[in-house]
């Protein structure tokens, strides 16, 4: 089976640079707590990290009610934040399907008072909204199935268990219904491999690549059946990373739902994040975590519009930005991402002047991104003998115009090109 996506497969994705990621189910009622006391573990693993037996915890459902869920108003913060996709848990580790299941009666239409299917809701709103719908499903960890990975508190007898017969009889399944009955989902994001065989990874592969052919599948699949790399949790590359990939990410410490959990980044630290990504050659797939009771946090909420006002001003240095280049020194004033033609130099630490080192090619035409009538006074200095290198003088406006990052323009002739530091 073909392992990677053709070219044209990655385009939409390649272009998007920044996704919502969305964790939603019974655990955010626990909201972190379990019978008064909080657990010490992301919000989403308390009924690992608290070995809460299925009996008690898939009583949850029957209070879970999101009456307040509107899925257009998560599309439209997405939009308002600059995202260009929205990959949601339809099945987290703890088995319980958050969309309308035939094969088992553990999810929100069946077994829940709200009786109704966010999937499908939020596949209509997306349709309108203009954003992909893309699905999180953990396909090795189903803490509710016996067969399954995971549960090692209500099923300790390993050696009995029947992967093979949990595959057969829901997860293939419930993702052939995930990718049949929601229109076209523009990513698979499969989680925690684990110690899945390579057979089983091929078959949550062939599943995709038989129903939605274009729809592309994360690295987490496992043995190497993707089309794009999902790095580690929070996890951003050190230096530019010339492949496909993406990192997940959270606006605090946690992807499901905890009340006590306060540890919100700010916008600033967000966009460098969005820029530092972007410029590394990734996408940006930023999390938020709603409450039992269907709404988004507020400080979430906040976060995600401050960030789309940055990224509405400056997206043309965003959306389609490819990875690179490297420069030979740090960049103390700030990051770049890059396009063919054009340089986007992002000035979080404002000054009067700074010198860019290693750039060959000529500039035409400096510009802040923002305002492109005010120009950007560049001097370039050809390589010589005491610094080896290419320079150039950058000055700057006197007035700092957006305090988090302001963009100034480079475009340039010819092939990038930029020099190395020489031994
Ligand atoms: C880890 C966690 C999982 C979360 C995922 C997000 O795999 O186990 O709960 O969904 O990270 O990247």
């Amino acid at each position: 089976m073909k392992k990677h996506a053709g070219q044209d497969k990655l385009a939409w994705w390649r272009e998007a640079k920044f996704g919502l990621f969305i964790h939603w189910g019974l655990y955010a009622l626990a909201a972190g707590n379990w019978k008064g006391q909080e657990v010490q573990s992301v919000g989403e693993w308390i009924m690992k990290r608290a070995a809460i037996p299925v009996r008690e915890y898939e009583l949850l459902a029957g209070q879970f009610n999101p009456v307040k869920f509107n899925a257009k108003e998560w599309v439209d913060l997405a939009v308002a934040a600059g995202m260009k996709y929205i990959v949601i848990t339809a099945k987290h580790h703890d088995g319980f399907a958050m969309f309308r299941s035939a094969c088992s009666g553990y999810n929100i239409v069946d077994a829940t008072p709200y009786r109704r299917d966010p999937m499908a809701e939020l596949a209509e709103a997306c349709g309108r909204g203009g954003i992909k719908l893309c699905f999180y499903y953990s396909h090795f960890q189903d803490w509710h199935h016996p067969d399954a990975f995971g549960n090692d508190w209500d099923y300790p007898d390993a050696a009995g268990k029947d992967f093979d017969r949990y595959i057969r009889e829901k997860a293939l399944p419930q993702m052939r219904e995930l990718l049949t009955q929601y229109g076209p989902i523009g990513l698979i994001w499969y989680d925690t491999p684990g110690e899945i065989t390579e057979e089983q990874s091929r078959q949550f592969a062939s599943v995709i690549r038989e129903l939605q052919p274009d729809c592309l599948i994360n690295s987490r699949v496992g043995h190497g059946f993707y089309d794009y790399i999902s790095t580690g949790d929070n996890a951003v590359p050190a230096r530019v990373f010339e492949a496909d990939w993406e990192i997940p990410a959270t606006l605090n410490h946690t992807w499901g739902f905890k009340e006590n959990d306060h540890n919100w980044k700010d916008a600033g630290e967000l966009i460098r994040l969005l820029v530092n990504i972007n410029g590394k050659g990734g996408n940006y797939l930023l999390n938020v975590g709603p409450r039992a009771d269907g709404t988004i946090p507020e400080p979430s909420v906040r976060l995600l519009q401050e960030v789309g006002r940055w990224v509405k001003t400056n997206g043309e240095a965003i959306y389609g930005t490819i990875a690179g280049p490297e420069f030979p020194y740090e960049l103390a004033w700030g990051d770049v991402t890059h396009k063919p033609g054009k340089l986007f130099l992002h000035i979080f630490n404002w000054r009067a002047a700074f010198v860019l080192f290693g750039l060959c090619n000529r500039v035409t035409r400096a510009y802040l991104l923002a305002d492109s009538n005010t120009h950007v006074t560049v001097v370039q200095h050809p390589t010589n003998a005491s610094q080896a290198m290419h320079r150039m003088q950058v000055y700057l406006p006197q007035v700092q115009p957006d305090p988090i990052a302001t963009v100034v323009v480079l475009e340039y002739e010819g092939e990038l090109a930029v020099d190395r530091l020489q031994a």
